[in-house]
């Protein structure tokens, strides 16, 4: 059976687009039944509309308190049955009761190699740090901010001549790989959470996940 996705973002979307691409390609067995955003003017929502795919703009402004607005969410979330929730740069700290209610049924896609460079500027921080590897995570969702099990991690070398941009750009284009392929696992039922740990076709999972070689172009 089909599984049913929906999809959390703020802004550009090209995590999302890279997913309806997938979807649209058969590569992950899904519909994507909702798109929400927080923010109005955020380019995926067109992304969205143009691929007929149901949106939703709720504006944590409207509400009174972070578990407010989550439950708003949660309740449409919920009228749509889905299977599993996509953060795609959705840049909101989600309240522990949302979380918890889409345990082991959440991902987010984070642009460092967890546990390194948790929040946010990771890439300036990898080049501050002289990581010599940097990258992207794949991983489930728990009440700590980004440090749930981790399903992937794609590595992205860092070169001599990067700066913020070059690196924050070629950790994006390998973002596009990782994510889509997670999905498609956890779409066709080879990816499970149990007790925060991964298990891959049954295989649990080494604690910082799966490897993609730089060079692996799915
Ligand atoms: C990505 O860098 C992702 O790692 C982070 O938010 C950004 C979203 O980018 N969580 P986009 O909107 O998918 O282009």
């Amino acid at each position: 059976m089909k599984k049913r996705i929906a999809v959390l973002i703020s802004g550009s979307g090209t995590n999302l687009q890279a997913v309806i691409n997938a979807v649209d390609a058969g590569i992950i067995n899904a519909e994507i039944v909702l798109v929400i955003s927080n923010k109005a003017d955020a380019y995926g929502i067109t992304r969205a509309q143009n691929a007929d795919i149901e949106t939703l703009v709720l504006q944590h402004t409207d509400y009174n308190s972070r578990l407010d607005f989550d439950l708003a969410m949660l309740e449409q979330l919920e009228q749509k049955n889905v299977d599993l929730v996509v953060l795609a740069g959705f840049m909101r700290i989600l309240s522990d009761e949302f979380v918890r209610h889409f345990s082991g049924r959440m991902l987010n896609i984070h642009p460092s190699l967890l546990p390194k460079h948790k929040g946010l500027h990771t890439h300036q921080r990898a080049l501050e740090a002289g990581d010599t590897e940097h990258g992207c995570s794949v991983h489930f969702v728990t009440a700590q901010l980004d440090d749930g099990p981790v399903a992937l991690q794609a590595i992205v070398p860092v070169t001599a001549t990067d700066r913020e941009q070059q690196l924050q750009h070629k950790v994006h284009l390998r973002e596009h790989i990782a994510y889509p392929k997670v999905i498609a696992w956890f779409c066709a039922d080879r990816l499970r959470c149990i007790d925060n740990k991964l298990y891959l076709n049954d295989e649990l999972l080494p604690a910082n996940g799966f490897k993609l070689p730089f060079d692996a172009l799915d």
